[in-house]
């Protein structure tokens, strides 16, 4: 049978919910999510429930990461089959914040992430974006206090970011980072996958077979700048435009020449049509 399942929409409402869910020393894990709910997402919420006997699901389209030329607007949105997806899976509480009270019209503090955030890789592309990640999951982890907060490998970066700011700011908080929910082709889920047509749908694997493929190569023994050139030539020709394929050290993000320098992340992120995907694999 389904789960009850509460949606809260002020802070004062929330932290009352969080702290009834507490009252018999339970343990509370948080998802922040987008909404737009995919298995990628519910792998989340999975583990959460396997390290929490509570789980939280935050649904906020956050405004700050977006820039003014970006999707805002157009991002999916299906806030009744996402919460009738989370009272199945068994979560506990939905914090559904209207944007006027995570950001009200005086707003004026951000979070601007250094070290991880700055490493070339997504701020490069979208320079607004970390300190809007940051700016808004520090305030989810403050508004809600979770004991763990579950954060997806597939936006690496984004991980690296959030582990940073939250060990910086003495958050007390374990970040939790889930493995990539991917299609039977490789293609990671994204709630950004529905804007892609079936010929650009088509397409889209090829992004995780060159990365097994680079990072196959790599753990032979190839130089990685040879390999990444060929596994950019072969995205490219798939109709991909590149914003970057790159291999860097997998705790710090910064560039890595050879595999005995450190583990290898292999990151990539390349525009076909309007959409933007992103993936990254270990080496
Ligand atoms: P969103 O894109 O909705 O993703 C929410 C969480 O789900 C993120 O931690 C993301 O890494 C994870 N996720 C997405 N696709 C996944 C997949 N295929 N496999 C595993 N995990 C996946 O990321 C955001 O929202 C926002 O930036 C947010 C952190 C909520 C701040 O606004």
């Amino acid at each position: 049978m389904a789960h009850r399942l509460s949606v809260v929409r002020a802070v004062p409402a929330l932290r009352r919910a969080v702290a009834h869910l507490r009252r018999k020393n339970d343990r509370v894990a948080l998802v922040p999510t987008m909404g737009a709910l995919h298995d990628g997402h519910l792998a989340l919420v999975r583990q959460a429930r396997r390290r929490a006997q509570r789980v939280v699901v935050s649904i906020f389209v956050n405004p700050a990461q977006f820039a003014p030329h970006e999707d805002l607007a157009t991002y999916p949105r299906s806030f009744d089959a996402d919460l009738a997806v989370l009272a199945d899976i068994g979560a506990d509480l939905v914090w559904a914040p209207p944007v006027a009270a995570m950001y009200p019209e005086d707003f004026a503090t951000r979070i601007v992430p250094g070290g991880p955030a700055t490493v070339g890789l997504e701020d490069r592309f979208r320079p607004h974006f970390f300190a809007g990640v940051a700016t808004v999951v520090a305030k989810l982890l403050i508004q809600c206090a979770p004991d763990f907060a579950m954060f997806g490998e597939k936006d690496f970066q984004q991980l690296k970011v959030v582990t940073r700011m939250a060990k910086d700011l003495d958050l007390p908080v374990k970040i939790v980072g889930v493995p990539t929910v991917r299609e039977k082709d490789g293609l990671a889920l994204s709630s950004r996958n529905a804007y892609l047509t079936a010929d650009e749908r088509a397409a889209a694997p090829t992004i995780y077979r060159v990365l097994k493929e680079c990072a196959g190569e790599i753990a032979r023994g190839a130089l990685p700048a040879r390999v990444l050139d060929e596994g950019s030539a072969a995205i490219e020709r798939a109709g991909f435009i590149l914003d970057y394929l790159e291999a860097r050290h997998a705790e710090t993000l910064q560039p890595i020449a050879r595999i005995s320098d450190g583990p290898i992340r292999l990151l990539v992120a390349a525009r076909i049509g309007k959409t933007r995907l992103i993936d990254n694999i270990g080496v």
